[in-house]
């Protein structure tokens, strides 16, 4: 029954990321931080709108990341709070060390500290526990205080909603079997 809703999440997430791993992949100056992070096989959808700079060392790959607000918003029943400043050390389907954004998981804020891309899932860590999120949920910048839901609506389907409640449910679950 869940098997076309994963197909189509599959095909939206090789379509929409395609084009970067097959572009050039050298960074340069010009470059967003959101082009930066496709670089390193990551979605845009990793950082709120609203960045005003960043820093990244090519060589460590160690990252300093602005937004001009704090900014939190709800996605799906999961809370995430990110800071102005966002450090961390980035490479190629990995972030370690990083600092600057929370999610909520039961009723605590916890820090999360590593970000590592599996084929077409983000695993979040929070160190006693980790969370696996289909890439579909990142394709897109959630705008501070709405997140993803700011249009009226509109581009938000029954497939997408059930799709990030079972990750909700994945998440609470694996919470509860690590405590
Ligand atoms: C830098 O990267 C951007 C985005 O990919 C591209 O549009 C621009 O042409 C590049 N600039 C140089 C000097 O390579
Ligand atoms: C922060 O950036 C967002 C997105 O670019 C923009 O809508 C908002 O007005 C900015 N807020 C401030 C305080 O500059
Ligand atoms: C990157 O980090 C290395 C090691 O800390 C340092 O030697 C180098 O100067 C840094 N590069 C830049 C551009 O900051």
């Amino acid at each position: 029954m869940s098997t076309p809703i994963i197909t189509c999440l599959l095909i939206v997430s090789l379509t929409l990321f395609s084009p970067a791993v097959g572009a050039s992949n050298s960074l340069n100056d010009s470059m967003t931080v959101y082009e930066a992070l496709q670089l390193y096989d990551f979605p845009v959808g990793l950082l709120p709108e609203g960045v005003t700079s960043y820093e990244l060392n090519t060589t460590t790959g160690e990252f300093t990341v602005y937004l001009n607000k704090t900014c939190s918003f709800t996605i799906e029943g999961y809370n995430l709070k990110y800071k102005t400043k966002i450090t961390g050390t980035i490479s190629k389907d990995k972030i370690t060390d990083l600092k600057g954004i929370q999610v909520k998981v039961l009723f605590f804020w916890l820090n999360i500290v590593e970000v590592t891309r599996d084929g077409d899932e983000l695993e979040f860590s929070v160190g006693i526990v980790s969370a696996d999120f289909p890439m579909d949920n990142f394709v897109e910048s959630p705008q501070c205080g709405c997140g993803l839901d700011c249009a009226n609506g509109n581009g938000f389907d029954g497939e997408k909603e059930k799709a990030m409640e079972f990750s909700f449910k994945r998440l609470v679950f694996s919470s509860l079997n690590q405590m």
